[in-house]
């Protein structure tokens, strides 16, 4: 199956959802904290997949500023599983050239993580493979709201004039500035949402979602939604053939 996945007509970039934890423990009649844990385990087996087939950029949404209404117990849980993750995986990431970014209102998070998040950004500074770009404490209307307040400044100081903002302003003013907007937004565990993800860089984003739980998701569930999105045909407003 993967032997034809090929270079050409990869996605540069892919954002995936990782939905799926709670149910996956619930059927297991464990608690939604071993769904997250076990939800790790994909994490890990997708950014090691995407290293290996050339991928440019994963983003993942591991943390959502609307996740904080969860119950307290669950929330310290996820910081803790983030930080374990941090600290266990940063020789791994060296050691497939994997460079560490995080995307969201990061100074927001607790100090332990947010201390954790930097040793591994920096210790992986350096690396030219895939990028992972880890959303946490993101949400798409925070970061626009964020791109406005940076932008209300120079625009009140005569620094930039009204007419000069346009979609590149904008772009360069998001946390995403300087990367591909997604190519592929996956979503697992079967729901139709785009759950305040990426809502300005998914304009044109090929939506795939899988009924399959984020804690079951494994290489081939990476492979089958890059084959669905190498038949799609992108076509950007435009008309087919142009
Ligand atoms: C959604 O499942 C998942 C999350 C809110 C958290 C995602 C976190 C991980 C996959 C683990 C830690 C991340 C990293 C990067 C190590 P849900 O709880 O909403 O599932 P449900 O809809 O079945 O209840």
């Amino acid at each position: 199956m993967e032997a034809s996945l090929g270079q050409t007509g990869l996605p540069r970039h892919i954002a995936i959802i990782m939905d799926g934890n709670g149910r996956w423990a619930k059927s297991r009649g464990l608690t939604r904290i071993a769904g997250h844990r076990a939800g790790a385990e994909s994490v890990r087996e997708t950014v090691r997949a995407c290293g290996e087939l050339g991928i440019g950029v994963l983003t993942l949404y591991a943390f959502s500023v609307e996740n904080w209404r969860r119950p307290e117990a669950e929330v310290n849980a996820l910081m803790l599983l983030l930080r374990q993750y941090l600290r266990g995986e940063v020789s791994e990431l060296k050691k497939n050239n994997v460079r560490l970014n995080a995307i969201g209102r990061i100074g927001g998070l607790p100090k332990t993580v947010r201390a954790e998040l930097a040793r591994a950004c920096a210790a992986t500074a350096g690396n030219t493979g895939l990028l992972l770009n880890l959303a946490i404490n993101y949400g798409g209307r925070t970061e626009l709201v964020d791109a406005f307040r940076q932008l209300a400044a120079p625009l009140r100081d005569g620094r930039i004039r009204p007419e000069d903002i346009d979609e590149e302003t904008i772009g360069q003013h998001l946390y995403t500035a300087g990367l591909p907007d997604p190519d592929l937004l996956i979503r697992t565990s079967g729901e139709m949402r785009l759950s305040n993800f990426l809502l300005w860089q998914g304009a044109y984003t090929e939506i795939y979602v899988t009924d399959t739980l984020w804690p079951d998701f494994r290489r081939p569930d990476l492979v089958k939604a890059i084959k669905e999105f190498q038949k799609r045909e992108r076509r950007f407003g435009g008309v087919k053939g142009q």
